[in-house]
């Protein structure tokens, strides 16, 4: 892979073309929100967009994503995205302050310790077994739909093990439509539309409540208890900041629901998408059955034989640089600055898509190819190039977590199953502020070996 970019270009910055009186870029946007933020770069380094009433800059280049995200107190979170998401994730690690930002990364980050990988990745195979123990050959099932229980029941359990049926906690529903409304209020950024009592707003606020009830009583469980179940409630009921503080119900509560959030549909997008792309490149989905079954042999697998089976590491790589499942982000300018030659007030936003990025052919050669030996060369990407989880301080902090339970899972399944969608033609995206495919459904074949 090659990364042929200009690091000390001149950056050009332009407007978009194609505004509409009044509502901007907001139609081209909305219609194909993908295509319209990939065909960006071509127009600039950055670009500005006016979104209805707001105006918005998308940093097109990798050296303006790395400034942008790099230098967290100039470019706080915020912007049309976080603020929206804030309304789920409360004022949790993914979405809080650069002021709040430093003591809550400090006391969560032991739950992500590498020591700790082991031991989730325990409790990852034992629900991914399960859950795939209860197909049958010739079953057709709704992919995504599928992937995503997968998903909760693993980071259910992971948070919250000492719970009897901890993958199965009554948080799906509500998830779901949790995760679902954040991302539809994400891409219709009209003010008050959220306050309007619409079906689907009081659904959303239902939801909402059920989580938190939810986790209440998890969190009140577990302090009555008081023991360390090695699980990611129990470090966040023990962390302590530098005063010997520790995090009260309510930032509990915040940092749950954000794992919850951030980990379920990201997750369970990468690996729908996996399948997608396996069963449409053949020849790679037989490279991948030959070295499961060689490391494998038909068992599920586990953390340890992650080192032995290199090719499905390539293929998570290379879904999630096709499919970014957090695709767009944004952060709000706190002072007046520069980027790019370009000035920038203090309020402005500006955001940077994953997806822009390694769309980009002189960063990534015939992008639109699925290619896992792309990832061959032991050259890292340059920084601001490949940003599935983000870069610098707000870097995704279940990065581990999230590849090695796509590793565990695709391995797993696919060293038993072919998954075959039933519909030849290709699979699309939600128009979504998450990644994620439509409903699509696939034959699930049992391996003769
Ligand atoms: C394939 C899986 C995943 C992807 C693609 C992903 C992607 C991302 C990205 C792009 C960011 C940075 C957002 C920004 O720049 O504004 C992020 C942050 C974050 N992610 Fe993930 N994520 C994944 C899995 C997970 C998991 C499994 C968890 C937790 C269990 C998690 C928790 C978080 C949190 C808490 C943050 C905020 C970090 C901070 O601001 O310090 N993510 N993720």
């Amino acid at each position: 892979m090659t990364t042929q970019y200009h690091p000390t270009a001149q950056y050009t910055s332009v407007t978009a073309p194609g505004a509409l009186p009044l509502l901007g870029h907001a139609p081209a946007f909305i219609r194909s929100p993908l295509d319209f933020v990939a065909g960006l770069a071509a127009h600039g380094d950055l670009v500005r967009l006016r979104l209805g009433p707001l105006d918005a800059y998308v940093a097109c280049h990798p050296d303006l994503v790395r400034r942008l995200l790099t230098e967290d107190r100039t470019y706080d979170k915020g912007g049309i995205i976080i603020e929206k998401a804030r309304e789920a994730f409360g004022n949790g690690l993914a979405t809080c302050p650069a002021r709040a930002h430093r003591r809550q990364r400090r006391m969560l980050q032991p739950a992500f310790h590498r020591d700790r990988l082991p031991g989730y990745a325990a409790m990852m195979a034992e629900e991914i077994a399960g859950a795939t123990a209860r197909w049958r050959d010739g079953d057709v099932v709704d992919v995504p739909a599928a992937m995503y229980r997968l998903s909760t029941a693993v980071t259910a359990r992971c948070l919250f093990a000492a719970h009897e049926r901890a993958g199965t906690l009554p948080v799906h529903d509500s998830m779901d439509v949790v995760t679902r409304g954040v991302a539809r209020r994400m891409m219709l950024p009209l003010p008050g539309a959220d306050r309007i009592p619409t079906p689907g707003n009081r659904r959303f606020e239902r939801a909402r409540q059920n989580l938190r009830e939810i986790t209440r009583l998890l969190i009140a469980d577990y302090r009555a208890a008081g023991t360390d179940h090695q699980d990611l409630l129990s470090v966040l009921l023990s962390a302590r900041d530098e005063h010997g503080r520790g995090l009260s119900d309510g930032e509990i509560h915040d940092q749950v629901v954000t794992f919850l959030l951030a980990g379920m549909e990201t997750s369970a997008a990468t690996l729908s998408w996996a399948w997608t792309l396996l069963a449409a490149n053949p020849a790679v989905r037989e490279r991948l059955h030959t070295e499961l079954d060689t490391v494998l042999d038909g068992r599920p697998a586990r953390h340890e034989d992650l080192p032995a089976l290199p090719l499905t590491a390539r293929i998570v790589n290379e879904t999630l640089r096709l499919y970014p499942p957090a695709w767009i982000l944004s952060r709000t300018v706190t002072a007046d600055t520069e980027l790019g030659g370009h000035r920038l007030p203090a309020g402005a936003t500006v955001l940077y898509s994953p997806y822009l990025l390694h769309r980009r052919a002189d960063l990534f050669p015939c992008p639109d190819r699925f290619d896992p030996d792309r990832w061959l060369t032991t050259a890292r990407p340059a920084p601001g190039t490949y940003t599935p989880f983000g870069l610098g301080a707000r870097r995704c902090i279940g990065e581990a977590f999230g590849t090695t339970e796509a590793a565990l899972a695709l391995a797993t399944i696919a060293a038993r199953w072919t998954v075959t969608p039933t519909r030849g033609r290709p699979i699309r995206p939600h128009r979504s502020s998450s990644l994620s495919p439509r409903s699509f459904t696939a034959t699930l074949n049992r391996r003769i070996r």
